[in-house]
């Protein structure tokens, strides 16, 4: 079978298709799974681009979407025939999180899903979504289920609160479409006119182009007449942290989601205070978080927006595709 393994020091460069012996029967408890899809994340990009040291050889990618193609011993809950799509944190199955790393992550810390087949415990994966294709579930691993979570589980969204998403990647995208469908009001920022158009077509009530307004903090204020915004989907970082205190209303809500402008950098702590906001840090969410996003998609019929998909042997041109930052949504590959 095919699979992508990961030379090192790391860089796309060092992104190989090799030939591999394919898995044999699932054991107790596992299943084995034939991958169709999966999908690329900024942490994806930070381990193939060697930013993020992995091991030498290491399989990438976190998202895995396939068909269930043989069950061990003991496996009840999934069947053979059934799609599915794995989970970012595959030890944490429910409850408060308890994983602050990403040791077990597959991609990362253990081999992930740039592969054709893998045999894996059962509670690595959750069915996926009814009428989804292969590529729209293996959008929903990582990106789909950080929106979801910072939403839904830790903001406790409801219809009529105002919800601030930064940029146009997955985990924004994604946000915007889960925001839209449980009746929230949604103000969208981009660098680019151009995917700010297709930001309205998706719904946003209001959109900023953060390059041409700076201070988009005050625009997000002036918009929601000078009360802020109830959510913020915070995946700049230090960069724009300071711009979504401002944003924010007083008591509100920001998910530290994402550090796309760095890892460090001042932070107007006074705001923050005077401003009475929770600020929360999270990392993707936990199985069963993922199989009530399910139940979700499948009760609102949400799409995933996908911008593009590659083949599996053109894994560094899609990484060089998402570098480029041209894309707006998800990128996926095809296995
Ligand atoms: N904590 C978690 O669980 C978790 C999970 C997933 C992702 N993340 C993190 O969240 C971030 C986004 O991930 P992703 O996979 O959605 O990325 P992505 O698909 O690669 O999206 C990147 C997009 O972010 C926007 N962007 C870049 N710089 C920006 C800035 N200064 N202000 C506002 N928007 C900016 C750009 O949108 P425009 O082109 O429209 O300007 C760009 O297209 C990354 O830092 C990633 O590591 C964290």
């Amino acid at each position: 079978m095919k699979v992508v393994t990961l030379r090192s020091p790391g860089g796309l460069d060092q992104l190989a298709v090799v030939e591999r012996e394919a898995p044999g029967e699932p054991g107790p408890g596992e299943i084995r799974v034939r991958l169709h899809a999966s999908s690329l994340n900024f942490h994806d990009y930070g381990v193939a681009s060697g930013m993020i040291p992995t091991a030498a050889g290491r399989i990438p990618l976190s998202d895995g979407a396939g068909v269930v193609e043989a069950v061990g011993d003991g496996v009840e809950e999934l069947a053979v025939g059934d799609a599915v799509v794995s989970t970012f944190f595959p030890d944490w199955l429910d409850g408060p999180a308890r994983v602050g790393d990403f040791t077990t992550t597959p991609g990362d810390g253990v081999d992930g899903y740039a592969r054709e087949r893998v045999i894996r415990p059962a509670t690595w994966f959750t069915r996926a979504p009814l009428g989804y294709s292969h590529a729209e579930a293996a959008t929903l691993t990582t990106a789909g289920l950080t929106a979801w979570r910072a939403l839904v589980v830790d903001a406790g969204l409801k219809a009529g609160d105002t919800i601030l998403t930064l940029g146009t990647g997955g985990v924004s995208i994604f946000a915007l479409q889960f925001a839209k469908a449980m009746g929230a009001r949604v103000i969208s920022t981009s660098s680019s006119d151009e995917k700010i158009e297709r930001l309205e077509a998706l719904g946003a009530d209001h959109t900023i182009n953060y390059k041409a307004q700076p201070e988009w903090g005050k625009t997000v204020k002036a918009l929601t007449d000078g009360r802020g915004v109830d959510h913020v989907i915070e995946v700049g970082g230090p960069g724009t942290l300071p711009q979504s205190i401002e944003a924010v209303r007083i008591g509100g809500h920001l998910s530290l989601i994402g550090v796309l402008t760095g890892r460090g950098g001042e932070i107007p702590t006074a705001k923050l205070m005077a401003k009475q906001a929770r600020l929360q840090g999270l990392i993707v969410g936990s199985r069963t978080h993922q199989q009530e996003m399910v139940r979700g998609i499948e009760a609102s019929g949400l799409r995933p927006v996908i911008d593009s998909t590659f083949a599996l042997a053109e894994i560094a041109e899609a990484f060089r595709h998402e570098e480029a930052g041209r894309h707006f949504g998800k990128i996926c590959l095809s296995i």
